[in-house]
């Protein structure tokens, strides 16, 4: 449903997508996990066309980005990183707001409202301003925000950013339930676990380049099932093995502490990339 062809966008010397090709079909649930400055809003940004690309072309539906930006527009739901609700509005004058935007029937648009203020579990909250939410209350505003105008595809960039666990879970739960309804649903993230928990596929992006993308389990399949991490001198080395014997036979030959674990998808990102995703 959405093809991305040699995407690039350039800001004078930096390129922040580089020549990336990429197919996202209806129903998935795909997950781009990267550092910061990855590159990862920028996509967001050309995809909800609120960027134009330097170079290379989206297609949506089979739809050119740019020759019908109004059509698109409304194929796709935006959560973008930053908050950004009217604070003096109430929940539900923020979401009447984006329906009159997008040129929703009265009637329609207000029974829209109050069920997606009821999904959401934000009903009783409807008519306070938003300035008085909690960021997880924002973060659901903006989501209900977003599918307002029926759209097909959800983007979210790091929708839980900033939220504590508990929060973070119940707006996983939120995400799951509408991919599960049919949502087409493209997340930004850094945290590894999300991307785990959520994503049918996954795309890992570093310098605005797609360094490897594939399922949860066949990108840890990749770095191998388990790693040993010796503790040598102040510093951590990992290797990767494919079964426990391995690293345990290879553990007797060291001298330094050591720790045998299953690998998870951040050793996977670590091992293509060289890099930790809070660096
Ligand atoms: N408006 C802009 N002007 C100049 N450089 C930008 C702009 N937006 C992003 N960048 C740069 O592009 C790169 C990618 O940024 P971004 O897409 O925000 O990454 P991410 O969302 O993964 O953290 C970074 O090096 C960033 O500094
Ligand atoms: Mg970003």
């Amino acid at each position: 449903m959405i093809v991305i062809d040699n995407l690039t966008k350039k800001y004078k010397n930096i390129t922040a997508v580089d020549n990336l090709n990429l197919e996202i079909k209806k129903g998935e649930f795909f997950g781009l996990l990267g550092p910061n400055g990855a590159g990862k809003t920028t996509l967001i940004k050309m995809l909800s066309t609120l960027t134009k690309p330097t170079s290379g072309t989206i297609m949506i539906d089979d739809i050119y980005m740019d020759r019908n930006k109004t059509k698109v527009k409304s194929k796709i739901g935006v959560v973008s990183q930053h908050i950004n609700l009217e604070w003096e509005l109430s929940a539900i004058q923020n979401l009447q707001l984006h329906g009159k935007l997008f040129g929703m029937q009265k009637d329609y648009m207000q029974k829209r409202i109050d069920e997606l203020l009821k999904y959401i579990d934000l009903y009783d909250r409807k008519d306070e301003k938003v300035k008085n939410f909690s960021g997880g209350m924002k973060r659901k505003l903006m989501i209900a925000r977003a599918l307002l105008h029926e759209p097909e595809v959800l983007l979210l960039d790091e929708p839980t950013v900033g939220l504590d666990a508990s929060v973070r879970r119940k707006l996983w739960d939120l995400m799951k339930g509408l991919n599960k309804d049919g949502m087409t649903v493209i997340l930004t993230t850094h945290y590894i676990e999300e991307a785990e928990v959520l994503c049918n596929r996954v795309g890992f992006f570093n310098n605005g380049k797609l360094v490897a993308l594939d399922t949860p389990k066949k990108l840890i399949e990749k770095s191998g099932q388990f790693v040993m991490e010796c503790f040598d001198e102040g510093q951590t080395k990992t290797l990767f093995f494919e079964n426990r014997e391995d690293a345990l036979k290879k553990a007797t030959s060291i001298n330094s502490s050591v720790n045998i674990r299953q690998s998870n998808l951040e050793d996977t990102f670590i091992m293509l990339t060289n890099r930790r995703m809070g660096e």
